[in-house]
């Protein structure tokens, strides 16, 4: 049964006209409704960022330690509801539910870190230059965060940016996918038990322009301070403007052309095990998913033949049975991965399943589990004799398909992996040691995996990328920490008198010309 939800402001539904009304259906059985959403305008979004200022003083006066044992009961009330949570994410979003389970574990990582954060949030106490003088730096919160997130880690994502801004003192706004507003909710509803006062998070649905237009607002009237953006690159770049024009870096976490180089002294077994989880796990809907095996000339067509027979013969299907990946994410990711189906070249040759595009009773699938009507399931497709100029080498490609391209130089390898000028994971398989860190130098990616693929960053690393991949921010562990908090530098002097730096230094002479008589 649909449950009808509302954007939540100050712990009351949303007051005001609202921004329309949009279902999130189940992508694995279209028919079912999970959430029937009332989406908010830009004024709502604008007012949500208020409340969250009004609120965030107060916010930051409770005792950081305080505020990291809230942490620590969200982490605790999300364990206890771990499993309801994981079927819901597996149910509205499509995700097989033992990955759903993973997702949600990632929650309870990030609060395990950060409940003892508020017992730390270190400052240091430094030397003055000048007598009876000490300096000190602190973190102050920056205030106002709004948090906007993509659907396809629709809680974990989420709790990368939630918990460490709110242990640190901010207060949050969080604008969910609307395809994932159910889960949102849910994960909205734990946090709230754990006892958070009125207006220090709040939770907003609303479609992209009136985002943009509520961000826009909220930072004219000085209500917000700070944008966190997971999403597409191009939306990533249009809030960067908006966040620059008025002197805030965001911290966006955007998309990948995750390369995988596979080496001649590579494990193939291995490799094609990183390759089939990290291109078509999640339908291939992480932002870490694998773009384009770059593979060495010498075991291209062994590790192809592997490759494609474990893509043919991976399950598809259901996601609440054991399955490799279950449907897109959503109608709009469907139609979008339509369209990348559609820059397949003739000198592509593709394998991996029987067909390519969407899975039906006519265009069936060998093994598939369940009725492949029902919902949004694409076959696999892996690209071989991927060029560099071809747009499936070049772009993200947000579902399940993989190019394959080769390489006789490592250098040349490196040259391709950065070619699509994203950033974010890179994966290298190879046994020589002079290899690996040739390629974790050369490489541009935040994140380089060595003999493991591209997905499945632990949470407490930090996360992010460089390029189209984002603009260098990183969340998780203590990394994040610079996103949530400034430092403020401040001076004492004891003194009684005025002291100037650089000026009224005591120098001690030294005699630089000295040299050894030898
Ligand atoms: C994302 O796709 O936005 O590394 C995040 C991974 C996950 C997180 C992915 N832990 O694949």
């Amino acid at each position: 049964m649909a449950r009808t939800i509302a954007s939540i402001i100050n712990g009351r539904p949303a007051e005001g006209p609202p921004g329309g009304r949009v279902d999130s259906p189940n992508p694995s059985r279209l028919a079912d409704v999970v959430a029937d959403v009332t989406l908010a305008d830009a004024a709502t979004f604008a007012a949500a960022c208020t409340a969250a200022k009004q609120a965030q003083l107060l916010w930051a006066d409770i005792p950081a330690p305080v505020r990291g044992r809230t942490v620590a009961a969200i982490g605790r009330i999300v364990e206890a509801n771990k499993e309801p949570l994981a079927r819901l994410v597996t149910r509205e979003l499509g995700k097989p539910y033992a990955e759903a389970l993973g997702e949600v574990q990632e929650i309870i990582d990030t609060c395990d870190f950060f409940l003892g954060e508020g017992r730390r949030l270190y400052g240091q106490t430094v030397p003055s230059e000048m007598p009876d003088k000490q300096l000190f730096t602190f973190r102050v919160p920056v205030g106002t965060v709004a948090v906007v997130t993509a659907g396809n880690f629709p809680v974990a994502v989420p709790s990368w940016y939630v918990i460490p801004a709110l242990v640190t003192g901010n207060t949050v706004v969080w604008k969910p996918a609307e395809y994932a507003a159910a889960s949102a909710m849910a994960l909205f509803e734990l946090i709230q038990a754990a006892g958070l006062p009125e207006g220090v998070l709040n939770l907003v649905f609303a479609d992209g322009p009136a985002t943009f237009g509520g961000l826009e607002k909220a930072l004219q009237s000085g209500a917000l301070d700070k944008i966190g953006f997971t999403g597409s690159t191009a939306v990533g770049a249009r809030i960067g403007e908006l966040a620059g024009r008025h002197l805030q870096s965001p911290c966006l976490e955007l998309g990948g052309k995750n390369p995988m180089v596979i080496t001649p002294s590579a494990d193939l077994q291995l490799a094609v095990e990183g390759a089939l989880f990290s291109g078509f796990g999640t339908a291939g809907q992480r932002c870490t998913s694998l773009g384009t095996v770059i593979v060495h000339e010498s075991v291209h067509d062994e590790f192809l033949a592997q490759f494609a027979a474990a893509t043919s013969a991976a399950s598809v299907g259901d996601p609440d049975q054991d399955v490799l990946y279950g449907p897109m994410l959503d109608r709009k990711f469907a139609a979008r991965f339509e369209e990348y189906l559609g820059w397949i070249q003739p000198h592509h040759k593709i394998l991996g399943s029987t067909a390519t595009g969407r899975i039906s009773r006519t265009s069936t699938r060998a093994g598939f589990i369940g009725d492949p009507e029902e919902g949004l399931f694409y076959h696999p497709t892996i690209a071989d004799g991927m060029q560099p100029g071809d747009a499936l080498f070049q772009q993200e490609t947000f579902g399940p398909i993989v190019g394959v391209t080769t390489y006789t130089s490592l250098t040349e390898a490196i040259g391709l992996a950065n070619a699509p000028g994203y950033g974010l994971s890179a994966s290298i398989y190879t046994n020589d040691p002079r290899e690996v860190f040739s390629f974790r130098r050369g490489i541009s990616a935040g994140m380089v995996s060595v003999n493991n693929s591209t997905s499945g960053a632990e949470a407490h690393l930090p996360f992010g990328g460089n390029g189209k991949s984002g603009n260098g921010s990183r969340q998780s562990g203590v990394w994040v920490l610079d996103q949530f908090t400034r430092w403020q530098a401040m001076n004492w002097d004891y003194s009684g008198r005025l002291q100037k730096a650089q000026m009224d230094v005591t120098q001690i002479a030294a005699d630089l010309d000295f040299r050894l008589s030898t």
